[in-house]
């Protein structure tokens, strides 16, 4: 999701709320849909190997979510004219899918979602295709280190400032940055909705989480900067010095003693 405005609220109040709580029928259609989208981004990864389009993998995806009775929730979002974002290399998000072949060497971001009764789930892996500079894949393991990191913190009272902190200082001891603007998100009966979830920012800071409520936490990475350019196509965010990028994202239901990856 792209922000210009991180939101930090201080003083939040969780009984004025605009968090959606989800109900057990609810949380059981999420699962649902978090399978299938767990098997689809490993699919998609499995052929993501030197020569083939990106197109072609929007196609698997696709042809993937359908099979299993769900839809594509990427798909016509704000026009938006595929069902999987591919971002290559520099590409940080929103990289649209067409005649690109994927090389060897490339760091390809495969960010898809999926709507089943209803019900949004969203999530990303960047896989590593051939040899891989080790830079490149040092940053890979940091961001799905920050990932980790921030998913072990999610319980309820957590505040939204405290995933973030923990997701900019792993990635920064690690030597890179979190690129500016660019948040996880709430979802549940949308795509994006309440709370943004940046990137950077301070434990002890912003919403509190209750019990029950879904977040996308999405650490997108650079090795060079934290600026982001948006490319012609109205779409593709890449990094402004076009140094190598990672992405991954886990949508997270909120326990009142823990989390529950849905995918
Ligand atoms: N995970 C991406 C995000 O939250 C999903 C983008 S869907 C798109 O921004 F349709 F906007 F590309
Ligand atoms: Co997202």
């Amino acid at each position: 999701m792209l922000t210009m405005t991180p939101v930090a609220i201080l003083y939040y109040n969780p009984f004025m709320s605009r968090f959606q709580i989800f109900s057990a029928a609810q949380i059981q259609s999420l699962r649902k849909g978090g399978a299938i989208l767990r098997d689809c981004l490993k699919e998609v990864a499995r052929q993501t190997v030197a020569g083939v389009t990106t197109g072609e993998l929007d196609r698997i995806a696709e042809e993937f979510i359908r099979a299993r009775g769900g839809v594509p929730a990427f798909l016509g979002y704000h026009d938006y004219p595929a069902s999987l974002c591919v971002s290559v290399n520099a590409e940080c998000v929103h990289g649209i899918p067409g005649e690109r072949k994927i090389a060897d060497g490339d760091i390809v971001s495969l960010d898809c979602g999926v709507i089943f009764d209803d019900l949004y789930t969203d999530a990303c892996v960047s896989v590593l295709v051939g040899n891989v500079d080790p830079q490149v894949r040092k940053l890979a393991e940091a961001t799905e280190q920050s990932l980790n990191a921030a998913c072990k913190l999610v319980r309820a009272g957590i505040r939204v400032g405290d995933i973030s902190a923990c997701i900019q200082k792993t990635v920064e001891a690690a030597g890179f940055h979190c690129m500016h603007g660019l948040t996880g998100h709430g979802l549940g009966t949308t795509l994006h909705q309440f709370p943004d979830v940046p990137n950077q920012g301070e434990e002890g800071t912003g919403p509190i989480l209750p019990p029950n409520t879904l977040i996308a936490i999405e650490p997108i990475t650079s090795i060079g900067t934290e600026q982001i350019r948006q490319e012609d196509d109205g779409w593709t965010i890449s990094s402004a010095d076009n140094s190598p990028t990672a992405h991954f994202e886990h949508t997270v239901l909120v326990l009142q003693d823990g989390a529950e990856i849905i995918v």
